[in-house]
This record gives structure tokens, C-alpha cells and sequence, in this order.
């Protein structure tokens, strides 16, 4: 009991708080204030590095193009005639399923593009790829039918040792061009080149090993 009258009793003098805690609660006021501001500045802070983040992912994500790939998904031989090692050609005819692999987000449209085949460098065979358009994130394939043909190779002993052997080696090469259009407004020009590679086996007249860089 004799304790509790020593305590301080609030508002004893009249006037209601002293003028040293009305200087404290404002000191605290302004302190709450300033705390406050500090924390709105980092909250703005944290929120700019958020959205720099967020550009950044996005551009190297969604805004970044890439380059189409152009291939030769698979092929095989209908007709397939081949010279003698004495006097080497050889003929025939493929049917190939082509694709044009656009991972963008955005479509590839591509011009018309010529897709040629050769045997160590001599043109054998060409076939025509008409303009059009990749959608985006997917892949566009179509079937093509190429007819080779190499004829009079007298000069070409490789020719003569590959029949031999009966494994004949065909490239085909071709340059693309096109453009990607991200999100319709922002386009590039974009070529991608076809470089593959594949053996016809002459006796069961068969490709294999087909590979496209
Ligand atoms: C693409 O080829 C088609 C068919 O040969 C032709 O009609 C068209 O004009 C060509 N486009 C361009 C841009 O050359
Ligand atoms: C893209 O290619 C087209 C057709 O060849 C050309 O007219 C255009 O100027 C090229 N654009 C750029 C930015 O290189």
C-alpha cells in the first residue's frame, strides 16, 4: 500500500503534461516521421530495382530474338539410279520434310529461299521453298520432293570410288531470309542458313546419317 503513493501521479500539477514530455512526443512525432520517410524511400528503391529486374529478364527472355533454325527434319529416296563405277551418275529422287524452327515470341517470315543439293561441292539438285511465315514459339514443316541428278562425272574419280562403296554423300545448303516481328511492333531482319548432311546407300537405297548443323 505505502508504495503505490510514491508513484508519480499523472496530471498532479493541473496543466496536464510537462513541458519536457510534450518536447519528448514531439521529438518522437518528428522521429516517427522521419522513420516513415526512410522506409517510403526503400520501398521506392526496392520497387525500381523490381522493375529493372524485370526489363532485364524480359529482354533477355521474350525481346531477345533468336536465330531460326532452318533444317531437314527427314528425307528419304522414292527413285534412286546410280551410274557404273566405269562410268559414274547417278539420279533419283527425295522426299524430304523440311522445317523452319522459330523460337521467338513473335513470328519469322521468311522470304523464298532456294535449298541446294550438292555431291563434294557439284551442284546435283535444287528445290524451290515458297515465302512464308513461322508463327511464334513453333515450328513450320513442309514436304519438298528434290530431284538429283549428277551426269557425266568421267572427271570425277570420287564419284567412281563412292559407287564403289555405295555410299554417296549429299549436302544441302541454303540462306534463309526473313524477319522477326516481336510482339507485331519491334521487327528484325533475321537470315538462318541450312547446312546438312546425308549418305544414300546406294544398294538398299536408303538415307542415313541424316544431320543438319
Ligand atoms: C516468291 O515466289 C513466288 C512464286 O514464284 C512469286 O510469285 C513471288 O513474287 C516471290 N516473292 C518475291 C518477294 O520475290
Ligand atoms: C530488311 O530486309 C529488307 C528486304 O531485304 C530491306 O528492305 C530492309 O531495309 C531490311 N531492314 C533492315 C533494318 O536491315
Amino acid at each position: 500500500m505505502a508504495e503505490k503513493e510514491h508513484q508519480p501521479l499523472p496530471y498532479a500539477n493541473g496543466h496536464g503534461r510537462s513541458d519536457a514530455e510534450a518536447g519528448a512526443a514531439a521529438h518522437d512525432a518528428r522521429e516517427q516521421r522521419k522513420k516513415k520517410r526512410t522506409k517510403c524511400f526503400i520501398y521506392i528503391a526496392l520497387f525500381v530495382i523490381f522493375q529493372l529486374g524485370v526489363i532485364a529478364i524480359f529482354s533477355v527472355t521474350v525481346m531477345k530474338i533468336r536465330t531460326p533454325k532452318f533444317r531437314i527434319r527427314s528425307a528419304h529416296l522414292t527413285t534412286f539410279h546410280a551410274g557404273t563405277p566405269g562410268s559414274p551418275s547417278f539420279s533419283g529422287t527425295v522426299n524430304a520434310e523440311f522445317s523452319v524452327k522459330n523460337a521467338n515470341f513473335g513470328r519469322y517470315k521468311y522470304r523464298n529461299t532456294t535449298v541446294g543439293f550438292f555431291y563434294k561441292g557439284t551442284p546435283v539438285g535444287q528445290v524451290f521453298v515458297r515465302d512464308s511465315r513461322a508463327g511464334w514459339r513453333s515450328t513450320k514443316k513442309f514436304r519438298v520432293v528434290v530431284d538429283l541428278n549428277l551426269a557425266n562425272a568421267q572427271g570425277n574419280p570420287q564419284l567412281a570410288s563412292d559407287l564403289n562403296a555405295g555410299v554417296v554423300q549429299i549436302t544441302s545448303q541454303a540462306r534463309m531470309a526473313g524477319r522477326v516481328e516481336l510482339i507485331f511492333v519491334m521487327k528484325k531482319n533475321k537470315s538462318t542458313d541450312m547446312n546438312c548432311n546425308m549418305e544414300i546407300v546406294t544398294a538398299t537405297q536408303q538415307i542415313r546419317n541424316l544431320v543438319c548443323k
